[in-house]
């Protein structure tokens, strides 16, 4: 059975003027269609077929050497990209509440500065990559950032970091260049406006 390509939760255009509809386009249709083209290409037909995206994710060591990048960049880029899309939302909560927001307070201080953490994670992450809030087991929260389509899910010796992603913010000039051109501290500003609260703290919940 080959990974699918997930519809957007909402429309193209939901999310302007904070991310346009112009990238909407290119974004989902583009991009994340071409990362789940190229995994079902890469395991078509290997032993690792039949596995699940998150299997793929999850074992990324015992997936055959031959594919092995191929999976890590286009399963990554699959499973970061439908994470990216449940977690915007138009006209959501502006502010996370109850379990969420008490860890936000234990683990920062406050939501500005878990945003100037995502905000400095996003801008300092040199090339592409993403920016992620993460917790461990315990619901300890963490601001760490990835290269590439690396996700933490990985774990730390190919991520460089773990824990399970509750918010990813895709920090490729993809995501960006057409509404903002080089100005990612600017996309990384303006996309607080569009967070779905409720999901990021329903991912929270399930950690
Ligand atoms: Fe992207």
């Amino acid at each position: 059975m080959s990974i699918e390509l997930p519809a957007l939760p909402y429309a193209y255009d939901a999310l302007a003027p904070v991310i346009s509809q112009e990238t909407m386009e290119f974004h989902h249709d583009k991009h994340h269609a071409a990362y789940v083209t190229n995994l079902n290409n890469a395991i078509k037909d290997t032993e690792v077929a039949d596995w699940s995206v998150d299997s793929l994710i999850n074992n990324l060591s015992a997936v055959p050497e031959g594919i092995r990048g191929a999976v890590r960049n286009n399963a990554g880029g699959h499973v970061n990209h439908t994470l990216f899309w449940d977690i915007l939302t138009p006209g959501g909560a502006t502010a996370p509440s109850g379990e969420l927001a008490e860890a936000i307070t234990a683990a920062f201080g406050s939501l500005d500065a878990l945003k100037e953490a995502v905000a400095k994670a996003g801008a300092t992450r040199f090339g592409s990559g993403w920016a992620w809030i993460v917790t461990d087991g315990d619901g300890k929260l963490s601001v760490v950032s990835t290269a590439n389509q690396d996700t933490p899910l990985m774990g730390s010796a190919i991520a460089g970091c773990t824990g399970t992603p509750i918010l990813g913010i895709d920090v490729w000039e993809h995501a960006y260049y057409i509404d903002y051109r080089n100005a990612r501290p600017k996309y990384l500003e303006a996309i607080w406006g569009i967070i779905n609260w409720d999901k990021v703290a329903e991912l929270y919940a399930d950690r």
